[in-house]
């Protein structure tokens, strides 16, 4: 009997150690590992859990020593950066990100990088490599070519804690108890799909990323040492391989990270320290796939530390570990694929087009300001570019792609063709001033009775004109006479 009771108690564990390792990373159905039961002793209850981080988190920046640290941050290295929130959490603290770059707020040309730390609030590794790296490339601008590369050619953002109410109560999701990284629009399956009931933390990502374009970015989790990539779900929820049109773009990214960081891609579990998402365990609702489908953001999902949650004191050699890699997958956004600006041929104003490689059902779009694009892809391949625009004619190249980053500007013919007339733009057009626009059109306009109105205003001129001589000859006349007279 005694045996029967300890074999359920012992199945009632594994369960138990099942349910917990199974929140250990991105979360979802992750399966039994070796290394689930030798965690549970820790875990027995939540109670003991939340103690253990309580403890843990000594050494770890609090919210407001977080805060502190943006604010030493921006005055130390307020020539290299900007600070901004992009909105606040459920218990309304603000969601602080710093903009690194050698012009901090100003749009220019180049492509711009986002790391989001902290989605998870028992996953606080990410917050803090966040700071360091901050501090680093502060440090070492024109002092390191890679800090300078990144700090001169892209506008590099970083969230170090998407989740600032859940790191203060030891839990993944946050005030609302809500997994911010299954709180977002699935491609999939129409959860998430109620605009309100979204997380205020989610709604503020969706916001960031319609007002700034991205080229890529990357989350940071942890509870293992992976790269992760889209997609990460499948459409009948089984765990298979389920790639995304830049499969091979992709693996190409998550490898850079893997690459360089100390031994990422020497996993045992992982081949090379990369998956696909869906491989791993599928997930619905997470923010990267999201990125990919509806921001043009080529995003991954890093899973930087086996321990979720590991003593301050190895938090300097976790930043020794990844640092390389962090520094090298956003000089990537310049060091690699495709970029390039698009222009009219009649005025060479920039031209908003989409770029499209042939072969991937995928197209990127060039900014709306400077008609910059920057298009990621896995090097020594040939590909087809295209630039497509309403109004004009497509126009493509064959390229062979090395290492090195390859720069292909676009002129684009405008297409006269009466079908797409009405969407070109005139060249009298002006992105600054929209009013001036109108006004240049009017003006040319062949049309009768705009003829006809012009010539009204000129007889009304006329007449104007007409009148005031008179009127002044009459007061010159008047004048003439002793003021008394005027009296008429
Ligand atoms: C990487 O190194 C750390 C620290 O030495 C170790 O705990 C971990 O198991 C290693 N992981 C791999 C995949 O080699
Ligand atoms: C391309 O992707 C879109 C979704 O973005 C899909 O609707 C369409 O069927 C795809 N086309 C091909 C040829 O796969
Ligand atoms: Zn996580």
């Amino acid at each position: 009997m005694k045996l029967v009771f300890s074999l359920l108690f012992l199945l009632l564990l594994s369960l138990l150690s099942s349910s917990f390792h199974s929140a250990v990373a991105r979360g979802g159905e992750r399966s039994f590992n070796s290394s689930g039961s030798f965690r549970l002793s820790r875990r027995l209850s939540a109670e003991s859990y939340i103690d253990k981080l309580n403890r843990l988190a000594d050494g770890y920046m609090s919210n407001s020593e977080l805060e502190e640290a943006f604010s030493a941050f921006a005055h130390r290295c307020s020539n290299i950066s900007r600070i901004y929130s992009i909105g606040e959490s459920v218990n309304g603290l603000p969601l602080w990100v710093v903009e690194i770059s050698d012009k901090p707020g100003v749009e220019e040309a180049e492509p711009a990088f986002k790391f989001v730390g902290n989605v998870h609030g028992d996953e606080p590794v990410g917050r803090e490599l966040m700071l360091l790296l901050a501090n680093w490339l502060c440090d070492n601008y024109h002092i390191d070519p890679l800090a300078t590369l990144i700090i001169d050619n892209v506008h590099l953002h970083i969230l170090p804690s998407m989740n600032p109410d859940g790191f203060e109560l030891r839990r993944r999701g946050n005030a609302n108890n809500i997994d911010l990284n299954r709180d977002f629009p699935d491609q999939l399956f129409p959860i998430n799909d109620d605009v309100d009931a979204r997380q205020p933390e989610t709604q503020a990502i969706m916001r960031w990323l319609k007002d700034i374009q991205f080229t890529a970015s990357a989350s940071l989790h942890g509870g293992a040492l992976v790269a992760n990539y889209p997609w990460d779900g499948t459409p009948d929820k089984r765990k298979s391989y389920y790639g995304c049109p830049d499969d091979e773009t992709f693996r190409f990214l998550a490898s850079v990270y893997s690459r360089s960081h100390y031994n990422m891609s020497r996993s045992t579990e992982f081949v090379g320290g990369i998956t696909n998402g869906a491989f791993w365990y599928p997930v619905y609702g997470g923010m990267q796939d999201w990125n990919y489908i509806h921001a043009g953001c080529f995003e991954l999902t890093l899973e930087i530390s086996d321990d979720k949650w590991p003593p301050s004191n190895e938090l300097h050699t976790l930043w020794e570990y990844n640092k390389m890699s962090m520094l090298n997958i956003v000089a990537s956004m310049v060091k690699t694929g495709v970029h390039g600006r698009i222009f009219s041929a009649d005025c060479g104003k920039p031209l908003p087009a989409s770029v499209i490689i042939k072969g991937i059902n995928y197209s990127i779009q060039a900014t709306e300001s400077f008609a910059n694009y920057h298009r990621l892809l896995a090097p020594d391949n040939k590909y087809e570019v295209v630039a497509e625009m309403p109004g004009y004619k497509s126009k493509s190249t064959h390229i062979i792609l090395g290492e090195d980053a390859t720069t292909v500007d676009f002129i684009l013919e405008p297409d006269l063709s009466s079908k797409s007339k009405i969407s070109r733009r005139g060249c009298d057009f002006r992105y600054d001033t929209e009013r001036k626009l109108k006004m240049v059109q009017i003006l040319p306009g062949p049309k009768l009775e705009l003829y006809l109105i012009f010539t009204l205003i000129i007889m009304f001129l006329f007449f104007l004109f007409k009148r005031r001589v008179i009127v002044n000859y009459l007061n010159h006349r008047r004048n003439t006479t002793p003021k008394r007279s005027i009296v008429v």
